[in-house]
């Protein structure tokens, strides 16, 4: 395998290859995320919601975030690692956000940081690429914000947030931003922005006009249940499979069947 870098994901845009990426938080998710050929791997926050049970992903810390990226990154040997910084991380100031993207590095291993947000956050994005580290972009949905949009419905259907998000999406490609999410936009937008960009455009129901798609792991291969977004597509009902194995695992314990003769020693 050849490892998966910040520029081979720019040529894979140039050649017309999609991006596949997906979320891990541990060790052992990591291992088979990376083994099946996902590009890029995201750490992301949305580890408070999955790991933790937070409502959103605004608890989560720096310390816990490194925990999170350093199992993962003991796992992966071919995807890209990309670790969020979390709320409250990098929104004070530059100097804020660049000690916790080297903190991020440092600590745990992690290949590049994302951060939410456009020029409200400009100058921390380009203190933290002036030090050496790959900044992905996102916007659209940003889910640290949520308590100032209200909702998690779709973003910038509006023509002056859609403007705002066009500008703030070019202001991270000319900052230097390898990458850009795109969470929860309307397709037409996100393939304008897409087609605009050298950089590549990875979408989470930004329709299939981007680059790549990211979608939460635990989400796609059902073991989350309670999050049914039109977006998500389920690749396995774990939620169902693994229900069904600990009612049998709890029965053969109960009726003795578990463990076998052959199971002891
Ligand atoms: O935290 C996360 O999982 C994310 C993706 C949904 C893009 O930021
Ligand atoms: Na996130």
């Amino acid at each position: 395998y050849k490892r998966v870098t910040t520029k081979s994901l720019v040529e894979m845009k140039s050649q017309g290859e999609k991006i596949a990426m997906l979320t891990a938080y541990d060790y052992t998710m990591a291992k088979i995320v990376d083994g099946a050929g996902i590009d890029v791997i995201l750490v992301g926050d949305s580890a408070s919601n999955v790991m933790a049970g937070h409502e959103t992903t605004l608890p989560i810390t720096l310390d816990q975030m490194i925990y999170h990226a350093a199992s993962v990154i003991r796992a992966v040997h071919r995807a890209l690692v990309v670790v969020d910084l979390p709320f409250g991380s990098y929104q004070s100031d530059p100097k804020e956000a660049l000690r916790s993207a080297i903190r991020i590095m440092k600590e745990s291993g992690g290949h590049a940081v994302k951060l939410e947000g456009g020029k409200e956050i400009k100058d921390s994005v380009k203190r933290i690429l002036h030090a050496g580290i790959p900044v992905m972009g996102h916007l659209g949905l940003t889910p640290q914000s949520i308590y100032k949009f209200g909702t998690y419905t779709v973003r910038a259907k509006e023509e002056a947030e859609a403007a705002k998000l066009k500008a703030d999406a070019l202001m991270l490609e000319k900052a230097g931003c390898f990458a850009l999410v795109l969470e929860k936009v309307p397709a037409k937008l996100a393939q304008e922005v897409a087609e605009s960009l050298t950089i590549p455009v990875i979408g989470i129901g930004a329709g299939n006009g981007v680059d790549g798609q990211v979608l939460v792991t635990h989400d796609m291969i059902g073991m989350t249940h309670e999050f049914n977004p039109r977006f998500l597509r389920r690749y396995l009902d774990l939620y169902t499979e693994m229900t069904s194995a600990f009612e049998k695992y709890r029965d053969d314990v109960k009726s003795r069947d578990f463990p076998s003769d052959e199971e002891q020693y």
